[in-house]
């Protein structure tokens, strides 16, 4: 909504921000800002509600996001990351950026030029795909399109004269699908005077205004030209605002003569995203709804499992290992919110478990056993396509296999999913000792260690026999609140010493070294020693299986750690540990237009150019407790460290800016001081990251139709080699799909593409679809990827909310002794013609429903709600399938009279008590 002009100050427009709670800066209202006071008062108010249905306190100290966590997530024990909160949080805002770059001159997207039944248009579809999404549980698709739709939502508020007709509140059309924008101008309608100053208090006619006539800004990004007599959006670069009549009614940002326009146009954005947040939440429930907001313990259990023949001993491990942590975990902060898990076979792969469900996961993994197939290559790469697009992001994926891949033309896409999603892949490999005479293992398998090196994972090697020692390093990394001290390889191996930090807030931490035949010496800051051939020593325990050592330290000791190899075999060494304290990042680009900023770019960034990131650091205390000291990009595979210049942004968000980059692939490490007990920390991440001279450039920002062909543009330049480039599309479900196999690019140019994808027709409605797109330059040297998240969404007809009727409401409620009473409401509930309801939820009551449905023409559940007095309110929500919502809700008055006069009222008197409240209103 803002048009700041420094760039810092754009910032804003893609980093989340915490602010206080609803307060708004004087001079801070931009998209981010005001979306993220909306999503965490809703936070707020949800966590308080499931709080109350769980008979639990919800009594956050602070408005800090972590501190908000902590509350909503109640206090099991553990440690709690803020990091998958504010990875949620940043997939939401993050969009805003891209709204104001890639759809800079689309009129729809800003409400500008009138377009008020395309940018509605926009809307409706955003919450239906919302809903969609959310239904088939894929929450980041849900939360890119929440991101979308509040920039389109908010802008209405700001570019048109909804706020200057004297509206005290937000308009409901633009979210209700049964009802259209009403009185919008005509084309040939004049709707503003001249202004030569461009600041003028008022420019739009007497005739619009008494008239209620809706219209918005002109904006002209390289042309001037717009209907006669129509009003400018204004500013600098809006060329319309030149033309009479020249000025503008943006209200973007705030000046002398428009400040209170503006800070109306603020409030009401921000009342009309909490009533969105509202409708979302009423459709998807208030457990899914945290969800969505990246309210969840951070640990998923992920596994691709093998199922041919020979793999009978590693399913009964995996198995194993699944049970045990689903029942050691169950009631602590540990337990995996997330279980996903992948079968693959010849020629067979999939189909994806995604569930929150322990008993769900128990039951699948229970039913799959080792047959057919033998030990030939496998379709493992697709089934690892399929997990690493369906699990969150930052992820620890486990892949079960004895062979080699079979699809491997899958090799690039899968390290460009592995960096889109920051998830860590590892690989238990148990070769079968008939295949390991026939070629070397690490020949046969060298395609895992890749893939598990480029993500930070391990491969790690073991015989059939021994795997169920390998194993402990599932558990390891299947806890909440996981950070990697370091991570680094060497091959060939040669002798060094890798230092590391440890600080206060770690615990368990655990060293992992990989490689066969090594030797190495770990050292403590108090110079204590142990070597590896002692398996209990004074440092630690050392475990030993297949080439993986995993050393579990007796305890943390703060300071600077040494592990001094002493081989010339290849090796990995990776240092893990559990705290609160972490980061996550984005690289980001920066962009000019009526709204410049930064904006995330999602593959590989450019070389030649400085890197920039924006990071974003958590601890349990909040980002006040830490202090930045320094970020660089570490090779890790090389010595060179290229450290950056940080530049502070508000509460825990950071610009990084790294000039000298190294050639190779790199990781990032961060240094800072834990002020609370001034020690020191050091976090890295282990995903492999690279520049390259080919970017690709691709939006989609509508879902597709079952049964019909999408098309989506693609824009691929290069600063390297003049040549043809090959081009290479894939999706994860399948879906047909044609795209151009090569592209000609000069240096320094670009050329565009168009993928062509037709889902069956079929699809399920809100299927989630993964394309990833790869430009190579001639000779293989250098390459780029895309990755976007499509939905498919079948159109929807159905706008008709179910009906919610308060029927009868029965109780006196005592506010002297609230739980020795009891009150109920009984609610016929309906969805005429319409796709016929799918769910009713106590949205907000700690009471019971019960339900029947009996057939009185069309189907009527007749709903009963009971609950103590001391939760004296209730809103019930019944959302049918599309996802529209009605409601009740009713609140009881207590008696606050003595209980003696109370009793001695006659009914009549005492039904007055009673606050009756039919509050059905169709959303
Ligand atoms: C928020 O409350 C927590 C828990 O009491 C405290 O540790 C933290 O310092 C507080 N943060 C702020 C910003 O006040
Ligand atoms: C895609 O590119 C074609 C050809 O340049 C163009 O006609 C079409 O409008 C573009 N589609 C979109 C959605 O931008
Ligand atoms: C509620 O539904 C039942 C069943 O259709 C019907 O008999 C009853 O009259 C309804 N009550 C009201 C107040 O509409
Ligand atoms: C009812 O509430 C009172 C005071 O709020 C409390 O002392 C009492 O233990 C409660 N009784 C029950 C049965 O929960
Ligand atoms: C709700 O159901 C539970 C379990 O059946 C019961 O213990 C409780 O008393 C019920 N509450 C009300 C208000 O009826």
């Amino acid at each position: 909504m803002k048009l700041l002009v420094p760039i810092v100050a754009l910032i804003a427009l893609v980093v989340s921000r915490v602010q206080a709670f609803y307060s708004v800066g004087e001079n801070e209202n931009t998209h981010v800002t005001i979306t993220h006071n909306a999503v965490m008062a809703k936070i707020r108010e949800v966590c308080e509600a499931v709080a109350e249905s769980e008979g639990r306190d919800f009594k956050p100290m602070n408005s800090s996001a972590e501190e908000l966590l902590h509350a909503c997530l109640g206090r099991a024990t553990g440690e709690v990351s803020g990091a998958k909160f504010r990875t949620a949080l940043n997939q939401i805002y993050k969009q805003n950026g891209f709204v104001d770059q890639d759809f800079m001159s689309s009129a729809p997207h800003h409400f500008n030029n009138e377009a008020f039944k395309e940018g509605r248009n926009l809307i409706i579809q955003g919450i239906v795909a919302i809903k969609a999404n959310v239904r088939t549980d894929n929450f980041q698709s849900a939360r890119e399109t929440l991101g979308r739709v509040c920039h389109t939502l908010q802008d209405f508020y700001s570019h048109s004269n909804w706020v200057e007709l004297g509206n005290q509140s937000p308009y409901a059309n633009l979210i209700s699908p049964g009802l259209n924008i009403e009185s919008i101008t005509d084309i040939e309608m004049p709707t503003c005077s001249d202004c030569a100053s461009g600041t003028c208090p008022n420019q739009l006619l007497p005739a619009i205004l008494n008239g209620k006539y809706l219209t918005s800004g002109y904006t002209g990004l390289f042309s001037s030209v717009k209907p006669e007599g129509k009003c400018s959006h204004g500013g600098e670069t809006d060329l319309s605002s030149s033309q009479n009549p020249r000025g503008g009614i943006s209200k973007d940002e705030s000046h002398p003569y428009n400040a209170n326009l503006h800070r109306d146009a603020v409030n009401l954005a921000a009342e009309a995203t909490m009533e969105l947040l509202e409708d979302i939440r009423g459709a998807i429930g208030n457990q899914n709804y945290l969800r969505l907001m990246g309210i969840a313990r951070s640990a998923v259990l992920a596994f691709v499992i093998d199922t041919t023949g020979s793999m009978g001993d590693d399913i009964a491990e995996a198995k194993r290992i699944a049970f045990s942590i689903i029942d050691k975990k169950k009631g602590t902060q540990d337990e995996p919110s997330e279980y996903i898990l992948v079968p693959f076979n010849d020629p067979d792969f999939g189909p994806l478990l995604r569930t929150t469900d322990p008993a769900v996961m128990k039951s699948e993994i229970s039913k799959i056993s080792a047959n057919g197939g033998g030990d030939t290559p496998e379709m493992c790469l697709s089934a690892l396509q399929l997990a690493l697009t369906g699990a969150p992001s930052s992820s620890y994926i486990y892949v079960f296999t004895d062979a080699p891949p079979k699809d491997t033309h899958l090799e690039n896409t899968i390290k460009a999913l592995e960096s889109s999603t920051k998830s860590t892949v590892s690989f238990m490999l148990t070769a079968s000792s008939r295949r390991r005479r026939a070629l070397s293992a690490s020949s046969q398998f060298q395609m895992y260690y890749d893939m598990a090196l480029a993500s930070g994972g391990q491969a790690i090697e073991v015989s059939k026999s021994s795997i169920s020692q390998a194993t402990a390093i599932i558990v390891d990394t299947s806890s909440s609140a996981l950070v990697t001290i370091l991570q680094c390889s060497r091959d060939p191996g040669r002798e060094e010493n890798f230092p590391f930090l440890l600080d206060r807030s770690l615990s368990n931490t655990i060293i992992y070294i990989t490689g066969t035949s090594l030797t190495f010496n770990l050292r403590s800051p108090t110079r204590v020693t142990q070597s590896n051939t002692v398996v209990n020593g004074p440092l630690g325990t050392i475990q030993t299986v297949g080439n993986l050592q995993r050393i579990q330290l007796t305890g943390t000791e703060m300071g600077l750690w040494h592990i001094d190899m002493t081989t010339t075999r290849p090796y990995t060494i990776k240092v893990m540990g559990q705290s609160a304290i972490t980061f996550i990042y984005d690289f980001v680009e920066e962009f000019k237009g009526p709204h410049p900023g930064f904006a995330a770019i999602d593959g590989r960034p450019k070389s030649g150019s400085p890197v920039k990131l924006l990071l974003t650091l958590t601890g349990e205390k909040g980002p006040e407790a830490l202090e930045l000291q320094e970020v660089a990009l570490m090779e890790v595979s090389g010595v060179k460290v290229s450290k950056g210049t940080t530049e502070k942004m508000a509460n825990g968000d950071y610009l990084v800016t790294v000039n000298e980059v190294p050639e190779g692939e790199f990781v990032i490490r961060l240094k800072g001081k834990d002020k609370t007990f001034t020690s020191l920390f050091q976090r890295q991440t282990t995903t492999l990251m690279s520049q390259s001279k080919v970017t690709i450039k691709a939006r989609a920002d509508s879902s597709m139709l079952p049964g019909q062909v999408f098309k989506l543009n693609f824009t691929v330049t290069t600063k390297g080699t003049s040549g043809t480039y090959t081009i290479r599309a894939r999706n994860d479900k399948n879906i047909p799909m044609n795209h151009p196999s090569t592209l000609n690019l000069v240096s320094g140019g670009s050329a565009q593409g168009t993928v062509s994808l037709t889902p069956p027709g079929d699809t399920v409605s809100g299927t989630d679809v993964t394309l990833t797109i790869q430009a190579e330059s001639p000779g293989r040297s250098d390459s780029n990827y895309a990755v976007l998240r499509l939905s498919v969404l079948s159109k929807v007809t159905d706008f008709t909310p179910p009906k919610c009727e308060i029927v009868n409401v029965k109780g006196i409620c005592d506010s002297s002794s609230c739980n020795s009473s009891n009150w109920e409401l009984s609610v016929n509930i309906t969805d005429g013609y319409g796709t016929g309801i799918e769910s009713i939820s106590i949205q907000q009551g700690s009471g019971n429903f019960t339900q029947r449905e009996v057939l009185d023409g069309v189907i009527v559940v007749m709903g009963l709600y009971e609950a103590s007095c001391c939760s004296p309110s209730v809103t019930l929500s019944a959302v049918d399938k599309v996802g529209n919502v009605g409601r009740c809700s009713n609140t009881m008055k207590s008696n606050t009279g003595s209980r003696l006069v109370s009793m001695s009222l006659p009914l009549w008197a005492s039904l007055l008590l009673y606050t009756f409240l039919p509050d059905a209103f169709p959303m």
